[in-house]
């Protein structure tokens, strides 16, 4: 990317642009999906059963994932139907997938026992992918970013929701390389251990080349202020690329709000990853 302000900081910016991956199944959730689906398939499954809210782009990537790959899918809706369905679930029910609704208290013990039983009991043997799709095999997919990356680069940034993605991007940089992840969510702190538990579970040990900042949620998950939405629209203006305001807008404010504060070394490579 050419930009005056970057230039001026003396850095060097790259995007990495998995958001091209494919319309239907974009960035992240092809990372995390790929090496499940794989799974899924070697251990003969034919269902895949997923949860997420009724806008989750997981829930939408899932259907899409079991139209082109062959497998039945059923999305666990948190709350109650709403009819006419939204253009997510839309989407999700003409690519095949099946949906069941859970009330807020039965979706916050969606994983204890009780309810995976009952789900089950209401449609046979699955391959659940948690909510998010965040797990080792997920990791596994996120950490073969940095192996497409053919130019050389010193940092590299990600937008955190559940931190699977920072996870699995900083498993996969080389020496002396770093991964900074900007949460997406308010108040999160706690994301760091959540970041440190899913690579101890997928890789067997933290890998410590990764930081996160806090500073640029906007208000919280979904939350949005004009400050964000000026710098989205004169991004697209000045460099074509149309910001997912959720996600990768509130990461690349953070990396040119940083820049200007001076906060990365001069002659740094900043690889950022749009993730969707
Ligand atoms: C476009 C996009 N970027 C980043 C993320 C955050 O990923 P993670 O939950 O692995 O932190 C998501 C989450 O679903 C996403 O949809």
């Amino acid at each position: 990317m050419s930009d005056d302000r970057l230039t001026r900081a003396g850095l060097r910016l790259f995007l990495k642009r998995d958001d091209l991956i494919s319309p239907d199944i974009p960035g992240n959730k092809w990372r995390k999906l790929k090496y499940n689906l794989e799974t899924a398939k070697k251990q003969g499954h034919q269902v895949l059963l997923t949860f997420g809210g009724a806008y989750s782009n997981h829930i939408r990537a899932t259907a899409a994932a079991g139209y082109y790959f062959g497998f039945a899918t059923v999305g666990v809706i948190r709350g109650e139907e709403h009819l006419p369905l939204n253009p997510s679930l839309g989407y999700a029910v003409r690519h095949g997938m099946r949906l069941a609704y859970l009330d807020r208290a039965a979706y916050r013990e969606k994983m204890s026992p009780e309810v995976i039983a009952m789900l089950h009991g209401r449609f046979g043997k699955f391959y659940l992918l948690p909510e998010g799709g965040s797990n080792p095999d997920a990791l596994r997919g996120c950490a073969e970013i940095p192996f497409e990356i053919d130019c050389r680069f010193d940092l590299a940034c990600c937008p955190c929701g559940t931190g699977g993605t920072l996870a699995g991007l900083a498993r996969g940089l080389g020496p002396g390389q770093r991964a900074v992840g900007f949460s997406v969510l308010r108040g999160e702190e706690f994301l760091a251990r959540e970041v440190a538990g899913f690579q101890r579970e997928a890789f067997g040990a933290v890998s410590g080349n990764w930081s996160i900042e806090y500073g640029f949620h906007f208000g919280g998950f979904a939350k949005r202020k004009p400050a964000l939405d000026q710098f989205i629209a004169d991004f697209e203006k000045q460099h074509a690329l149309s910001l997912n305001w959720v996600y990768t807008a509130k990461m690349m404010y953070g990396i040119f709000a940083l820049a200007e504060q001076g906060f990365f070394p001069a002659r740094t490579t900043i690889l950022a990853v749009i993730t969707g």
